[in-house]
């Protein structure tokens, strides 16, 4: 009985029923977790695992330590060797306010080098986590710097040269959030309904545990798994009340673009893209979401009776280009309804400003052409080189860069040390989205597709990163150095 509800939750096209009678026969054992304390009736168990939340601290002051390790990957007793940022997969969360200083040390308990980056955060560029500051095995890296950016969803992730991909995909990542008077101000759902989801695919062997095996096939389009994991696990769930919830979504993937949707189809309100909030809510009721991108949305379950559930999944879609399973469907997580009160809840109508965009007329424009052809993967012709400076940009001066996918291969392409607005798409899907209307500072680019956006580095002169998000292209040399002088 429990096996069906278990095989009843599980996606069909997940590839979990693929993975033989190790992986079914340990699901026999599985504990169950009931609704709560708060559930306020005898709602059924629910099979699987709950939804994992990483501790919450403040990055000041602690040692943040890579290591090896064993992390669970479902509550069925699967368990395979990680990596892991303190104890935990998701690493802990950051959380900070706008103007803080943060001072945190970086220890290196991994066999390899390694280096970490605070992804959509405005720091030095010591700070930054190039590279070229990579430390080796056992080796610390102080940061040092303040937080300079707007209420929002950032994270942080390894980025040792030619290193990313599996160092991030055998568990390192945490969510870095930062606060300010803006989104206090605003009545957003805090505490146990304000949820960070870090959404990544994973490839399980036969005992269930993810694996890292990219062929020369994997180094071309990326490498993607077939089964969808929420902070950590296979398939979670969590219970929620007969509220609004803030999720702050994340694709932590390699390479795993997801179109995000509700399985019912249910309007979701958008209010914050990579840099933080937006200007005004926006409902709708999907998100593609490229890797490294993030989102901030509100989700109503007030009109939902007790026990109902609802799935997060990715939809299907078609992306062309060589036949991979990238654009398959996948379900993610679920959300079951607790019998608490209902209590309905309107997201506020107007949210911070964003800082007006620049003056654009006349401003100096620079391209630049992301090609994957025979194995290689490189920007205007060439690979990356860890002192080589690729570009000069002047300090304070707005430019507009034109973004070119030559290859019919998406790629998320990202920009340290600036938040970014995306200003026109041309070829392939031929629009901006709405969920691409705030601040970016990764910009998807699906086959073919040419995107014009408007930079402006005003806060540090130092080298900084541009590159391609999908983790097997950034380490395989799709990335450059920029200097802002
Ligand atoms: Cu999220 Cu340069 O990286
Ligand atoms: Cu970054
Ligand atoms: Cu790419």
């Amino acid at each position: 009985m429990k096996r069906r509800a278990f095989l009843r939750s599980v996606p069909a096209y997940s590839g979990l029923l693929a993975m033989g009678p190790l992986w079914l026969g340990a699901c026999g054992e599985e504990s169950s977790t009931g609704p709560g304390a708060d559930s306020g009736s005898d709602l059924p168990p629910l099979s699987g695992a709950s939804l994992r939340l990483p501790s919450t601290v403040h990055p000041s002051g602690t040692t943040l330590t890579a290591r090896e390790g064993v992390a669970s990957f479902g509550n069925d007793g699967s368990a395979g060797q990680a990596l892991l940022f303190g104890d935990t997969l998701p690493g802990p969360t950051f959380r900070v306010r706008n103007g803080d200083r943060v001072q945190t040390l970086f220890r290196n308990g991994l066999p390899d080098g390694s280096i970490v980056h605070w992804h959509g955060l405005d720091v030095p560029d010591e700070a930054d986590g190039h590279p070229r500051l990579e430390v080796g095995p056992g080796g610390t890296f102080a940061y040092d710097f303040v937080v300079r950016n707007r209420a929002g969803t950032y994270w942080y992730h390894p980025h040792p040269h030619g290193q990313t991909g599996p160092q991030t995909y055998r568990g390192l990542s945490g969510f870095y959030i930062v606060d300010d008077a803006d989104s206090d101000s605003l009545g957003l759902p805090t505490g146990d309904r304000d949820i960070p989801l870090l959404i990544q695919d994973r490839r399980l062997d036969t005992e269930g545990t993810p694996t890292y095996q990219p062929t020369g096939f994997d180094r071309m389009v990326g490498y993607l798994g077939d089964v969808g994991f929420v902070n950590g696990l296979p398939f979670p769930y969590l219970w929620v009340d007969r509220t609004h919830y803030r999720f702050r979504i994340l694709n932590g993937s390699n390479a795993r673009v997801f179109d995000l949707a509700l399985s019912d189809g249910r309007p979701f309100t958008l209010i914050g893209t990579d840099g933080g909030l937006i200007e005004s809510p926006q409902a709708m009721n999907h998100v593609l979401l490229g890797p490294a991108e993030r989102v901030e949305v509100l989700v109503d379950f007030s009109n939902d009776r007790a026990g109902a559930e609802v799935q997060l999944q990715s939809r299907p879609f078609v992306v062309g280009g060589p036949p991979s399973s990238q654009g398959i469907a996948m379900d993610l997580m679920r959300f079951a309804v607790t019998a608490s009160e209902p209590r309905a809840v309107a997201p506020p109508t107007g949210l911070p400003q964003l800082p007006t965009p620049a003056d654009m007329a006349g401003v100096e424009r620079q391209s630049f052409t992301f090609t994957s052809m025979m194995g290689r993967h490189v920007i205007n012709g060439r690979s990356f080189e860890m002192n080589r400076v690729d570009a000069r940009i002047p300090l304070g001066d707005p430019q507009i860069w034109r973004l070119v996918n030559s290859s019919p291969i998406p790629h998320p392409v990202h920009i340290h040390s600036s938040q970014f607005r995306i200003l026109t798409r041309d070829g392939g899907r031929r629009q901006v989205f709405p969920w691409e209307r705030g601040l970016k500072d990764t910009v998807l680019l699906m086959p073919f597709e040419v995107v014009e956006i408007l930079v402006h580095f005003s806060a540090y002169r130092g080298l900084y990163l541009m590159h391609c998000h999908n983790l097997e292209h950034e380490d395989a040399g799709m990335m450059m150095n920029f200097e802002v002088a």
